[in-house]
């Protein structure tokens, strides 16, 4: 009995260390659907256009990319192939690491299979907490990688994003506060809020978080392409479970038959 006690408490170690780590700002969970075919074209659009830059892709190619995300492979090559690349050439860029060293302080990590490595909630919380900060190089810091190297490259689509005071409402045990009497919100000023300059960007607040939300999307496929081959086989293996069951109760029936 002790030993099993012992085996039990080893086994839970990993998420009990896990939960003591948790520290910094809390990260909102978002719904990430790596099936929705629009939300993965919007993201690697989105990727090309303003990550590429900077970080590669290396482990995927544009082709397979084109097949899983339903573009073909000529708006593939003209829309969002910046490189001169070939269709079936990885994603890679121009960029020597020792050159984005020396430009950022740090090198771009490749960000093919980042969203494994961080999690889908920390990179949207990450890509939508960059905030004006005069005193770094780049006039940016991040709430959720304080000092980071990375410049906020899309400041253009979500405005001007500074830390102030802001109302916002009390939660107790997870849940909302209403005022039992007249039913409003119940509301504190905090002070280390992120607010965004109204009208400061192209994009309205709900409009960008819903780019990078399929920003994310894409990098979640892209940590794990199979993933959607999965479901597919999936389906396929529960449509034959349930056409076999048919034949399986069929024979069932005709044997059993004539014992009865
Ligand atoms: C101008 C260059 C540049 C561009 C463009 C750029 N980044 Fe970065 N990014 C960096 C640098 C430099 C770092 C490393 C920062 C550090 O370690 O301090 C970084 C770090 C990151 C990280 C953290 C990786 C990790 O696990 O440590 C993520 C995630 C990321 N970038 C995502 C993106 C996405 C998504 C885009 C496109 C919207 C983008 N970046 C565009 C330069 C860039």
């Amino acid at each position: 009995m002790k030993k099993l006690f012992a085996v039990l408490i080893l086994a839970a170690m990993p998420a009990l260390s896990f939960g003591a780590e948790h520290g910094g700002p809390e990260l909102k969970s978002v719904d990430i659907d790596v099936s929705d075919k629009a939300a993965l074209q919007d993201g690697a659009r989105t990727f090309a256009n303003y990550c590429m830059g900077c970080h590669s892709a290396k482990f995927q190619r544009y082709e397979r990319v084109a097949d899983d995300i339903g573009v073909p492979h000529d708006l593939m090559l003209s829309k969002l192939v910046f490189t001169g690349a070939k269709i079936g050439d990885h994603m890679n860029i121009g960029m020597q690491p020792a050159d984005a060293k020396a430009w950022f302080g740090a090198a771009p990590p490749d960000l093919t299979l980042v969203a494994r490595v961080r999690g889908t909630d920390w990179l949207y919380g990450y890509l939508t907490s960059f905030y004006e900060d005069p005193s770094r190089p780049w006039g940016v810091n991040n709430k959720v990688f304080p000092n980071v190297g990375m410049p906020n490259v899309m400041a253009a689509l979500q405005g001007r994003q500074v830390v102030g005071c802001k109302q916002v409402q009390i939660v107790e045990d997870g849940k909302k506060q209403f005022d039992p009497l007249t039913g409003t919100a119940l509301t504190h000023e905090a002070c280390d809020q992120l607010t965004i300059v109204p009208k400061s960007g192209a994009l309205t607040e709900e409009q960008f978080d819903e780019k990078v939300k399929n920003l994310v999307t894409f990098l979640a496929y892209s940590a794990n392409p199979v993933k959607l081959q999965h479901q597919r086989i999936g389906t396929y293996v529960l449509l034959y479970l349930a056409f076999f069951f048919v034949f399986a109760y069929l024979l069932k029936r005709e044997y059993w038959k004539d014992v009865h």
